[in-house]
């Protein structure tokens, strides 16, 4: 699939969830899509977001006005490092099936970075997968040793099958 013609002629917002509570359900729908859990543990989650840290930020498509049959396309939670107050951590990073490939995961993670950096003045930001190291790869993040949230770099989670990478801040 190409990518929208309309991607850069305003036709998705980047917002976080906080400002539009409306949208609570459909990103637990979205969410438990990829990674299923129980309803209320996603909607704790997306309750704890606010303006600092953790917020969880969502793609959704343009319409005239907010409501709940708006559509959540993509979703990003950034929570913080207890053990460095400059970093922040990114999870559940995800995409509409639908709607993959089409440049909304790098639109999405152009906000994160913008939030992170700009508005928040974070230094640098951490995250882990399992295998879209190529995406991150792509957008300019770079292989890191595993963090302990709670502490300094830890042998323990480099026997994990995930790979860490970080970017921070030019
Ligand atoms: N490997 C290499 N390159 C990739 C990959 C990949 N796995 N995925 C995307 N790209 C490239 C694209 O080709 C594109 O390149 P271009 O700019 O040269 O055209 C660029 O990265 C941007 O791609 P998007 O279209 O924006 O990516 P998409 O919207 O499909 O989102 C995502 C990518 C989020 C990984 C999506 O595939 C998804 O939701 N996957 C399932 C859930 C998942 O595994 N999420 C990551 C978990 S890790 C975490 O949360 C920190």
């Amino acid at each position: 699939m190409g990518k929208p013609s309309d991607l850069s002629s305003s036709a998705f917002s980047v917002v976080t969830i906080h400002q539009y509570r409306v949208l609570y359900e459909k990103c637990v729908q979205l969410i438990n899509s990829e990674w299923p859990r129980s309803y209320n543990a996603r909607l704790r989650s997306l309750e704890a977001s606010r303006d600092t840290l953790p917020t969880s930020m969502v793609v959704i498509k343009n319409t005239d006005s907010i409501n709940e049959t708006t559509s959540v396309l993509a979703h990003a939670r950034l929570s913080p490092v207890p053990s460095d107050s400059s970093a922040v951590f990114i999870e559940s990073v995800v995409v509409d099936r639908r709607f993959r490939g089409q440049g909304l995961g790098k639109l999405l993670m152009t906000e994160v970075e913008k939030h992170c950096f700009s508005a928040l003045h974070l230094k640098t930001i951490f995250l882990s997968t399992i295998d879209q190291d190529g995406f991150y790869i792509k957008l300019g993040y770079q292989f890191c040793k595993a963090i302990n949230m709670f502490g300094t770099h830890c042998a323990l989670n480099n026997s994990t099958k995930k790979i860490w990478l970080r970017k921070s801040v030019m």
